[in-house]
């Protein structure tokens, strides 16, 4: 853990600033600390993580030992190639991916040549240890959190590049979580969410049918431009492998302060 991400970070509760104190992080106002594990700060609650995200936690943990397994074939190659097309990211700046799961798409960004700070925060800690092998493995430097993205444990303005991908359309409160990559971004940064389609709804046969019955209602799988606050600039939604993802990108508006 670097002295940059310790610098990072605040208890998402109260907003307060956290320290390295005694090998956990500290909040110096109200005596609340978190462990660090295997060199990662857990800055969640275990009270705080419910409804789905409870079960995104639960079944990524489980599914973390096989989940770069989906990322051998070649659909998931061109998924990334399109992403990385409509991403703008260079090298020095600080990016940080919400949901980061096992890395894939810091990785992506670090193979076309961005040399970047990079920085990812996961409700899953099993999706993070697997982040943190295959960044060494990779040999990519990355800051590592675990905390949620709807109320991330970073301070306000540090980012260059917010992005989210996969995992949004199941967030308990979608608002929070864009206004919390909002926060954290820097005037003029760019964002960026996206998440499936649900066109596996259409599917013909058992797996639609499956599909069907587990999902919950398609407006779940809307692109979610109406939540994006007006204030944001040039709001765009792209279709990605046809129609199957959708991507929000937007910008921040430049400084306001006097
Ligand atoms: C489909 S995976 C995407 C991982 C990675 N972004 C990628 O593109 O390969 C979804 C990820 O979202 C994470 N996730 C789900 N809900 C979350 C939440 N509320 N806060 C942070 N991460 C969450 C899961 O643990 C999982 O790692």
């Amino acid at each position: 853990m670097t002295d940059e991400l310790i610098r990072m970070l605040r208890n998402p509760s109260t907003g307060n600033s956290l320290v390295y104190d005694d090998c956990r992080m500290l909040d110096p106002h109200t005596g609340e600390t978190f462990p660090i594990r295997n060199g990662i700060p857990v800055i969640l609650r275990k009270d705080d993580v419910f409804g789905w995200n409870r079960k995104q936690q639960v079944g990524y943990n489980l599914f973390s030992p096989l989940y770069d397994l989906l990322y051998r074939f070649k659909i998931a190659q061109r998924w990334l190639a399109e992403i990385s097309e409509i991403m703008e990211v260079r090298s020095g700046e600080h990016i940080l991916e919400t949901s980061v799961g096992t890395g894939q798409q810091i990785h992506n960004i670090k193979r076309n040549g961005i040399d970047a700070n990079f920085f990812g925060n996961d409700i899953s800690f099993g999706m993070l240890r697997r982040c943190q092998r295959n960044m060494e493995k990779w040999g990519v430097e990355i800051g590592l959190v675990q905390g949620n993205a709807e109320a991330l444990p970073f301070e306000s303005q540090l980012f260059d590049v917010v992005f989210h991908v996969g995992g949004f359309n199941f967030f308990n409160d979608k608002t929070s979580a864009i206004a919390e990559m909002i926060r954290v971004a820097r005037p003029c940064a760019k964002l960026y969410i996206a998440d499936e389609t649900d066109t596996i709804r259409d599917k013909p046969g058992l797996l639609g049918r499956i599909a069907d019955w587990y999902l919950p209602s398609r407006e779940i799988f809307t692109p979610p431009v109406d939540l994006i606050p007006d204030d944001m600039l040039n709001v765009k939604t792209h279709n990605l492998l046809g129609d199957k993802f959708w991507m929000v990108a937007f910008r921040m508006p430049e400084d306001q302060s006097p």
